[in-house]
């Protein structure tokens, strides 16, 4: 069973087998944690990423790490939060389901995520780390047993807090 820790730090630095990045659907890069790798990665990540005609919300698609420490970059994009109406839940959960699935297999031990969508995509910090921590857990017990290893990769207090928080109530 994967241990699950929440840590304060930038993804990008992450000395694990696979990165997740939160992307969004054209999968050309953007602002945020997205931005934050694709600089670290170099223009060859961007160049792997063209090829893949973007990915819809809530799936997954891998691409080499080129100089990150990681071996491989899981892109996801995230549900925007558009009010809780419009499946948000259930595609949040999907993009954390399909990249530590497809990060497995692949033959991942350790898996790196940030706080998807909580940012520019405005998806509630609390709600958010509920619904990631649950699938994660029962995404390690099912579609990604090999990994060993799945850290939350908290950019602020206060994100690292709620992922904290909703872990504790997970184990309770
Ligand atoms: N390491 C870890 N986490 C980071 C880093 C980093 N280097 N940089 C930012 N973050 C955090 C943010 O603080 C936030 O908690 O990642 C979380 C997700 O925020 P965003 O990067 O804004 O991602 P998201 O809300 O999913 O919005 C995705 O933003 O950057 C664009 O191209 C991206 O259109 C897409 C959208």
């Amino acid at each position: 069973m994967a241990k699950i820790e929440i840590v304060l730090g930038d993804i990008t630095k992450s000395q694990v087998d696979a990165i997740v990045n939160a992307a969004n659907t054209s999968l050309l890069g953007g602002g945020g944690v997205d931005g934050a790798i694709h600089r670290a990665a170099g223009p060859a990540l961007l160049a792997a990423c063209r090829p893949l005609n973007g990915c819809a919300t809530g799936e997954a698609k891998l691409t080499p790490g080129f100089r990150l420490p990681a071996k491989y970059v899981v892109h996801t994009p995230g549900p925007i939060w558009r009010g809780g109406q419009h499946h948000e839940r259930t595609l949040l959960a999907n993009s954390y389901r399909n990249s530590l699935t497809l990060a497995a297999a692949h033959g991942c031990q350790t898996v790196a995520f940030p706080s998807i969508s909580t940012g520019v995509y405005h998806f509630p910090l609390e709600l958010a780390a509920e619904i990631a921590l649950r699938t994660l857990q029962e995404t390690a017990a099912t579609t990604a047993k090999s990994v060993q290893l799945i850290q939350i990769v908290c950019f602020d207090d206060q994100t690292k807090k709620a992922y904290e928080i909703a872990l504790a109530a997970l184990s309770a």
